[in-house]
C-alpha cells in the first residue's frame, strides 16, 4: 500500500540506524559510550524537583492548565529576557510557553505556512527546522550556516529566484550541530535584510546559556526593530537540564505569537501545572543552577578536545552548545558519516551522531554530544586511539580498495 502523503515526506530518522546498532551491541554486552543523542544526562536541580513535588500535592493543579502558559511563567520568561538581553517583552502578547521549543517551532510552522511556501533553512541543522515546515506543506531552500559575510549572497539569490518569495528564514545560533555562534552585528544585518524583504525570522536560541567564551550569545531581539519580523525560541531543556519536562518558549512578534497561540489553543491544554510552576521558580532563580550546568559542559568540552586530540582526532573546540562538530578523520572520509558512525559503534564502542542526519551538507562530519561524564569521555578517547591506530584493519574492504585508487 502506498505510504501516506505526509509520512512520505518524513524519511526514517537517520539516527535510528546508529541507535539500532548501539542497542544490539549493548544487548551483546558491549559498553557503548554514547555521545550520540543530545539528551542531557545531568539531573534537574533538586530545588526544581522539590517544587514540582510540593505543587503536585494540590489537587487544583491536576486540572487542565493554560495552553499559552500560566501568567507567572510567561512573566518569568519576560524577566529573563529583560535581565539577560535587555529586551522588553509584554508577557500577555509577546510570550507563549510551549511543550518544549521543538513543539513550539513545529506548531509555528503549522500556523504560518501555506502549501508551497518557501522557507530558507540552514543545512546542516537540527531536523525540526526543515521537517516542521515540510510537515506543514512548505518547501525548503537550504542556506549556509556560517554567520559571516558568506551568509548573505545566497540569501539575496534566494529572494531573487524563489517563487513564491520566501516566507521565512530560520536561524539557529549557537547552532546545533555546528556550534557556530552569531554576533549582534550579524543579527543586525539579518534583521535589516528581513525587514527590507518582509521575511519572517525564526530564531532558535535553545543554547542561549550553554556557552564557554566570555561573551554570552546574543538574542536576535536585541536588534532594534527585530520584533517587527522575528520570533525567538528558547528552551529549559539544556539550560536547566529539564529535557523530559517539555518546557520551552516562543517570544517576539505579536502577530506570530498570536498565530502560534491560536493553533496551540486547539491542540493542547498546556504543560501540567506543577511543571509550569517549577519552571517558573527555575527561571526566577539566581542563576547558580545555570552556572553549574555551563561549567560541567565546559569541563567536558576541554577533556574531550584534549583527549580526542591525543588519540589522533583533532576536534575544533566548540565555543557554545553541548556539541562538537568534528570532521571525519582523513582515512575514513570516503565512508561518509553514516558508515563511519556505524563503524565507531562496532569497532570502538563509541556512538556519535552522523552529520548526514542534519542535512546533506553535513556528511563530512559527525556530531559529538557531551552527555557522558569526564571519565567516560576519556574512556571513549582510549577506544578511539586504538581504533584510529588500526584504521587499516577496521576499514571495510571496499573502502580500502577505493582509497588505494585515489
Ligand atoms: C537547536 C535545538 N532546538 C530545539 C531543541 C529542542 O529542545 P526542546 O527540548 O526545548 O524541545 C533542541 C534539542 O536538542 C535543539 O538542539
Amino acid at each position: 500500500m502506498e505510504e501516506f502523503h505526509k509520512v512520505r515526506r518524513l524519511p526514517p530518522y537517520v539516527f535510528e540506524q546508529v541507535n539500532r546498532l548501539k542497542a544490539n551491541a549493548r544487548a551483546a554486552g558491549a559498553d557503548i559510550i554514547d555521545l550520540g543523542m543530545g539528551n542531557p544526562d545531568l539531573p534537574t536541580p533538586q530545588s526544581i524537583v522539590d517544587k514540582l513535588c510540593e505543587v503536585v500535592q494540590d489537587p487544583r493543579t491536576h486540572r487542565y492548565s493554560s495552553s499559552k502558559g500560566i501568567p507567572g511563567l510567561r512573566r518569568a520568561q519576560a524577566s529573563y529576557y529583560a535581565r539577560r538581553f535587555g529586551v522588553k517583552l509584554n508577557p500577555e502578547t509577546e510570550v507563549v510557553a510551549t511543550l518544549g521549543s521543538k513543539e513550539g517551532f513545529a506548531n509555528m510552522a503549522q500556523a504560518i505556512t501555506a502549501p508551497g511556501d518557501v522557507i530558507l533553512c540552514p543545512n546542516p541543522t537540527y531536523p525540526i527546522h526543515a521537517f516542521g515546515f515540510l510537515m506543514a506543506g512548505g518547501v525548503i531552500r537550504s542556506m549556509s550556516v556560517e554567520p559571516d559575510d558568506s551568509f548573505f549572497p545566497p540569501l539575496e539569490r534566494a529572494v531573487k529566484h524563489s517563487i513564491p518569495k520566501p516566507l521565512a528564514l530560520v536561524i539557529n545560533y549557537p547552532s546545533n550541530p555546528t556550534a557556530h555562534v552569531a554576533t549582534l552585528d550579524f543579527y543586525k544585518e539579518v534583521i535589516a535584510f528581513a525587514r527590507k524583504h518582509e521575511i519572517i525570522v525564526l530564531s532558535d536560541l535553545a543554547y542561549s546559556e550553554i556557552y564557554f567564551d566570555d561573551a554570552p550569545p546574543p538574542s536576535v531581539l536585541q536588534v532594534p526593530g527585530a520584533k517587527d519580523v522575528a520570533v525567538e525560541f528558547t528552551s529549559m531543556s539544556k539550560t536547566f537540564s529539564m529535557p523530559g519536562w517539555r518546557i520551552g518558549f516562543a517570544v517576539g512578534n505579536e502577530r506570530l505569537i498570536s498565530a502560534l497561540s491560536r493553533v496551540k489553543s486547539y491542540l493542547d491544554y498546556g504543560a501540567f501545572t506543577p511543571i509550569q510552576v517549577a519552571a517558573t521558580q527555575a527561571l526566577n532563580g539566581d542563576g547558580s543552577d545555570i552556572e553549574e550546568v555551563r561549567s560541567t559542559y565546559h569541563k567536558r568540552r576541554d577533556v574531550m578536545v584534549e583527549s580526542f586530540g591525543k588519540a589522533g582526532w583533532n576536534v575544533t573546540p566548540p565555543a557554545a552548545t553541548m556539541f562538537a562538530w568534528a570532521k571525519i578523520p582523513e582515512p575514513f572520509q570516503s565512508l561518509g558519516s553514516l558508515e563511519f558512525s556505524k563503524l565507531l559503534v562496532e569497532k570502538a564502542d563509541v556512538a556519535v551522531a552522523p552529520g548526514i542526519g542534519f542535512g546533506e551538507h553535513g556528511d563530512q562530519y559527525v556530531r559529538i554530544a557531551l552527555v557522558e561524564n569526564e571519565h567516560r569521555i576519556r574512556q571513549a578517547a582510549r577506544n578511539l586511539k586504538r581504533f584510529l591506530a588500526s584504521s587499516d584493519a577496521v576499514m571495510p574492504d571496499n573502502i580500502v580498495a577505493l582509497n588505494a585508487h585515489r
